[in-house]
């Protein structure tokens, strides 16, 4: 197995410099998947870098809209995605005809969509927002009055981060939503002693159950500065293989085994291979959509660089 794999690697970056490629990894995928990116990130580390990358070619090792965002930013590249299986269920909880609909009941709202959605409603959309930074998104606004969508889990947490009041959208993320307080219950008391980290994803009793809220970059830059010994991981837990090759010292104990996105995990080495020999699938975002999406994300990576 160890033999295919460093086969397939080896392949992989022959082929990946051939095409002059850059290898884009979400922090969800699989371990394998992410010890042959150039760069593994939370959705917002991740269009930024698409955005700034000189790689004719992204292999985006993560979900549809992900791959999606890096066609916005990057219209002149090849996007592959090396499964097209791979879509966000909660992305398809909204569509752009319903939000259309939604925003004829709140004319003086703005739009704030959480980047796990389809291109179609980032362009019906005012401004987009990640889970890193949805609450400066939020607070940036000039309007009090905020449709956001589609996670009404990510919605509520911004709710208690700000003045504004929040309309939200009733979508959410299976896997995070499979999280309970009981399963932190359940893991504090066998480590009475961890930090209980979780993703702004999860329903609002578990995050009031929690110590920290925080992205997955969030959850990086809390374990390099934090002295505790033990910490309770409240995300998918595919995630757990970073923190352990990064640092290895920390005992860090999934709040539950059943936070598992299975989308994340279609991506395989042997597709990553098969996507830069056949160059597809190719993720490409009509241009008369993508202009009017690129608005909303390009306001979104603005505001960081303030
Ligand atoms: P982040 O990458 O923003 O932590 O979000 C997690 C997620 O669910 C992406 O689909
Ligand atoms: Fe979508 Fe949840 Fe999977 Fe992220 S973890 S891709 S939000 S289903």
């Amino acid at each position: 197995m160890l033999e295919m794999n460093n086969d397939l690697v080896k392949k992989i970056n022959e082929l990946k410099a051939m095409r002059k490629a850059v290898i884009l990894v979400h922090n969800y995928q699989l371990g394998e998947v992410q010890d042959i990116a150039d760069f593994v990130g939370d959705s917002l580390e991740l269009s930024r870098k698409a955005a700034k990358t000189d790689a004719e070619v992204i292999v985006f090792c993560g979900v549809h809209f992900m791959a999606e965002t890096a066609s916005i930013l990057c219209p002149d590249k090849k996007v592959l995605l090396p499964d097209l299986n791979a879509g966000c269920p909660m992305a398809n909880m909204i569509t752009a005809p319903a939000l259309i609909e939604k925003k004829k009941e709140y004319p003086a709202a703005t739009v704030v969509c959480y980047v796990n959605s389809s291109a179609e409603v980032k362009a019906e959309s005012d401004i987009c927002c990640t889970s890193a930074n949805a609450v400066e998104v939020v607070n940036s606004l000039d309007s009090n009055e905020i449709l956001f969508v589609p996670d009404q889990y990510l919605g509520h947490f911004v709710s208690t981060r700000t003045s504004k009041r929040i309309i939200f959208w009733p979508g959410y993320c299976p896997t995070h939503a499979r999280i309970t307080p009981e399963d932190i219950q359940r893991a504090k008391a066998l480590y009475p002693r961890a930090i209980v980290m979780v993703h702004p994803e999860c329903r609002p009793d578990t995050i009031a159950a929690a110590d920290e809220v925080l992205s997955t970059g969030g959850m990086v830059a809390y374990i390099h500065g934090t002295s505790a010994k033990e910490i309770i991981v409240g995300t998918e837990i595919g995630f757990i293989y970073r923190l352990r090759k990064e640092n290895p010292h920390i005992s860090y104990i999934p709040v539950t085994e059943q936070a598992i996105c299975p989308r994340m995990k279609l991506i395989t080495l042997e597709k990553v291979l098969c996507s830069l020999e056949e160059m597809a699938p190719e993720v490409k975002v009509p241009e008369q959509v993508r202009l009017r999406a690129l608005g909303a994300v390009n306001k979104m990576l603005a505001i960081g660089r303030k």
